[in-house]
């Protein structure tokens, strides 16, 4: 298995998540470990374009292997919507309660609540860029319930389940979450190097 390699995000409830997903399989740095602290501006429409300018921001200032991912919620009834702007939905960025407080209003009265969370994770390595992907379906809550993970976890339902992703440990949500099946994608083509 290669090593070290940096993942590319000041968010730590993901990089909490994506450590317990690699465990010893791969050398994980943070931006910390680094020396980044800069903000990396996220300018682009699509999920794929956001993870593809944070890893290349890392390798071309930083000169390392690296990835970075950026997901969010995709919601049927509002068009796909926060989709991208997930993080600053209610205009402030993180703050994952306007943001679930917006989301709840919109659907008012609305039955469909069919939803998706998506994770796009671009990966740059020896200087080549490889994306994975990973989907959840889901359905929106009428009210939050739960207090573990981050974001929309509160209000996300995950399919086949009767508990919130707030309500999951990490563990089990990382049995089955956006995040975690690009995750595994990732560690797979390392692993086949
Ligand atoms: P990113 O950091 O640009 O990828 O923005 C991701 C945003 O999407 C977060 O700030 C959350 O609002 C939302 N999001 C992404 N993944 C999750 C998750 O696993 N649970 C809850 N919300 C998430």
């Amino acid at each position: 298995m290669p090593n070290p390699i940096v993942f590319a995000t000041h968010n730590n409830h993901k990089l909490q998540e994506v450590a317990a997903k690699t465990g010893n399989q791969l050398q994980l740095l943070s931006l910390t470990d680094i020396g980044c602290t800069e903000d990396i501006p996220e300018t682009g429409v699509t999920f794929r374009e956001n993870a593809s300018i944070k890893s290349c921001y890392i390798f071309n200032n930083y000169k390392v292997n690296c990835f970075a991912d950026d997901s969010g919620l995709e919601i049927e009834a509002l068009n796909n919507e926060p989709g991208v702007y997930s993080a600053r939905y209610a205009g402030e960025h993180g703050n994952h309660e306007a943001n679930i407080e917006k989301v709840l209003n919109n659907l008012k009265g609305i039955e469909n609540r069919k939803a998706r969370f998506r994770t796009v994770i671009s990966l740059i390595w020896n200087g080549e860029e490889h994306f994975f992907e990973g989907t959840v379906n889901g359905t929106i809550r009428h009210e939050r319930v739960g207090a573990q993970g981050f974001g929309y976890d509160p209000i996300f339902e995950p399919e086949g389940y009767t508990i919130t992703f707030a309500e999951m440990s990490m563990e089990e949500k990382n049995r089955i979450s956006h995040r975690a099946i690009a995750m595994e994608k990732l560690i797979a083509f390392l692993n086949a190097l």
